[in-house]
């Protein structure tokens, strides 16, 4: 960690109910958090409001996509608006599931990033490589043209953190060693402060998302670069989030 409050995200995805989400709160609810920490979770959309409302303040609320405009006639989307009433602060976009999956691409994320910005919600912005492209040694060049596609479209980076999710790590058990993240955490500041400047790439936290758990956590923790996490599965745990909460450094 050395950038930066270091901060932990746990990205639920399209998991629980109300049952399972209410318990999951209550755990978070009593867990002991280190305080030098930016902690937010990310529910799925129908359960923002039950986890505003019943999650302690300490716990930030982010919501995992958003409209990439003003609501309306949009069926099955959620406008920013519609986030920012019901108390959330932050929004997940360019989620390698959303890229990937659902077939996004980088202007279109861009776009996203550079509305949200403008109504006051911070936004993970999420970048990453596929294995073949890891294979292929183009993890940088992947990297840099999704960062390029935030950074065309953003004001200002006063209110992003990235998140780097190598998708070959996500939901796969298979962590990325810390030395291949920190690896890539650098080269991303080095873009950044090519690209934007050495005061955004200094104050810019940078993320790593992919298999964190409970037990690799500290470990990654330790490296220079790495600003916090991006967690998935080991999120819907309350006391082993806590556990990546608090292997801040
Ligand atoms: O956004 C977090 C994520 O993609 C990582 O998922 O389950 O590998 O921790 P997981």
């Amino acid at each position: 960690a050395g950038s930066g409050k270091f901060f932990v995200g746990g990205n639920w995805k399209c998991n629980g109910t109300k049952d399972s989400i209410t318990k999951l709160v209550s755990d978070l609810n009593s867990a002991k958090l280190e305080s030098d920490v930016d902690v937010v979770v990310a529910p799925p959309f129908v359960y923002l409001d039950l986890v505003k409302a019943s999650l302690t303040d300490r716990i930030e609320v982010s919501a995992q996509n958003s409209w990439v405009g003003k609501g309306g006639a949009f069926t099955g989307e959620i406008s920013v608006e519609q986030i920012k009433d019901l108390g959330c602060k932050w929004v997940i976009l360019g989620h390698s599931e959303r890229r990937h999956i659902i077939g996004e691409d980088d202007q279109f994320i861009g776009k996203k990033a550079a509305y949200a910005l403008s109504e006051g919600l911070g936004v993970i912005a999420c970048i990453g490589e596929l294995l073949e492209e890891r294979e292929a040694g183009k993890t940088f060049d992947v990297c840099f043209q999704q960062l390029k596609a935030f950074a065309d479209a953003v004001p200002s980076w006063d209110n992003i953190v990235i998140a780097y999710e190598p998708v070959w790590a996500i939901g796969t058990g298979k962590v990325a060693t810390p030395e291949q993240a920190q690896e890539v955490h650098v080269a991303v500041r080095d873009w950044l402060k090519k690209n934007v400047s050495e005061e955004v790439a200094s104050k810019t936290r940078i993320i790593y998302g992919g298999s964190v758990n409970g037990g690799n956590c500290a470990e990654l923790a330790k490296k220079e670069d790495i600003d916090g996490f991006l967690v998935g599965g080991a999120s819907l745990k309350g006391p082993e989030f806590a556990t990546i909460v608090n292997s801040v450094t």
